[in-house]
């Protein structure tokens, strides 16, 4: 009969596991899950190749192992160091980490606009978060940053160079699930960009997952772009039979609209797994099926509950007894008021998700089908940019 592989003990912040030799210290520390687990904005584990690049996930290691309890001289990246038996690990116990870690955002801010109140991640956005975190108030970088024309990718996909931080997920995305890669990092140092070199289209079945793996909002959904912010939307989890994907879903919905379309994340921000395998999703679930008759409701997506997303997403709440009728005379609440009376932007007759484009004020004042001439933010078009947009403002801060 042959022997159980030994576990290796490894110790993060005071709290001592057994994984498997081979276990990444990143991956170890999700097993204990909570604040223990480093950040990381590059690493997926769902890509092979990932981790490396981003450096959020650094850690001490202040013993590297039974054998030889010295500590390592510098901090260590989290999602390419494996543990060692007896192991010591400190993340948030290390006055050095959240140094190097407040570092490692500033660097990432250095290019990246603070554009969230206009930009599409806001709300599910890594670097956001982090930014939350360990951000500084202000900045001590003197130079223009860089910003880049907005680059329509084929007809979903809308690359806004300028937020991108060079991960690197979505080129694993397009190397491992497309069977014809034909976008990359371009140029070292500060000239790297992600491009299509020639401005081909990526059209492929499972292209669209490179939107779900952008930490940031470098990748959108052009079908979704400017549509609703996220946290005004209901997610809600939801499968069809797809003979070309696995099908299972969240449906971003906003009443009876279908607004969005992604696959099913973990808490990690990763596709979830089935049976072993990631749940990528296919261009036709994400882009083709917006009708709720398109799905069979699963329930509501369970979301994180630091996510703003989570707001009024609460299960199983307790909530006080309704007075209002009491003390009304039988009166309910909605009949004193009926918001599609008293508010311009929740017209039933204005269907957000059949745009081809974002709503303008005209949609919900004149023409319900009218829509963004903005042709870098419509689902058709060159992508030109309109001059004084936020990816052509140098003053973007
Ligand atoms: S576009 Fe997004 S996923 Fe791709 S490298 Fe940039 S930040 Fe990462
Ligand atoms: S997540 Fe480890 S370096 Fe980016």
């Amino acid at each position: 009969m042959s022997e159980a592989p030994k576990l290796f003990k490894v110790t993060i912040d005071n709290i001592t596991i057994e994984v498997a030799p081979g276990t990444s210290i990143l991956n170890a520390a999700r097993q204990i899950g909570g604040d223990v687990t480093p950040p990381a904005m590059c690493y997926y584990s769902k890509l092979q190749g990932s981790g490396g690049k981003c450096r959020t996930c650094l850690v001490e290691v202040a013993a590297g192992s039974t054998a030889d309890p010295r500590p390592m001289p510098k901090l260590v990246a989290s999602c390419r160091t494996n543990v060692m038996d007896g192991m010591i690990v400190k993340n948030i116990t290390s006055e050095r980490v959240i140094d190097a870690r407040n570092g490692v955002v500033e660097f990432l801010l250095l290019n990246h606009p603070l554009d969230c109140p206009i930009c599409d991640q806001a709300g599910e956005c890594h670097l956001q978060d982090l930014g939350y975190d360990h951000g500084k108030e202000g900045t001590r970088y003197e130079f223009s940053r860089r910003t880049f024309e907005r680059e329509n990718i084929g007809p979903y996909i809308q690359l806004h160079m300028t937020r991108c931080i060079l991960c690197y997920r979505c080129t694993y995305v397009a190397d491992q699930l497309t069977d014809k890669r034909v976008h990359g990092i371009l140029d070292r140092g500060d000239h790297a960009e992600i491009s299509t070199y020639i401005s081909r289209a990526i059209e492929n079945d499972f292209s669209g997952n490179m939107i779900d793996v952008c930490p940031v909002g470098a990748l959108t959904d052009r079908t979704f772009r400017f549509k609703n912010r996220v946290w005004f939307t209901k997610p809600v989890d939801a499968h069809r039979d797809c003979p070309t994907c696995c099908g299972k879903v969240t449906l971003w919905n906003r009443g009876d609209e279908v607004l969005r379309v992604t696959a099913r994340k973990d808490q990690w921000g990763e596709v979830q797994s089935y049976d072993g395998k990631p749940g990528w999703i296919c261009n036709t679930c994400r882009f083709d099926k917006k009708k709720l008759s398109d799905w069979v409701i699963d329930g509501p997506t369970k979301v994180a509950r630091h996510s703003v997303i989570g707001a009024n997403h609460y299960i199983d709440t307790k909530r006080p007894q309704e007075t209002i009728a009491e003390v009304m005379g039988g009166r309910k609440p909605k009949l004193l008021m009926d918001i599609h009376k008293v508010s311009d932007v929740n017209k039933p007759e204005v269907l957000l998700s059949e745009l081809p484009g974002p709503a303008t004020g005209d949609t919900f004042e004149g023409d319900v089908n009218d829509y963004s001439t903005n042709i870098t933010d419509g689902k058709m078009g060159n992508p030109v940019n309109e001059e004084g947009t936020d990816s052509t403002n140098p003053n973007t801060a």
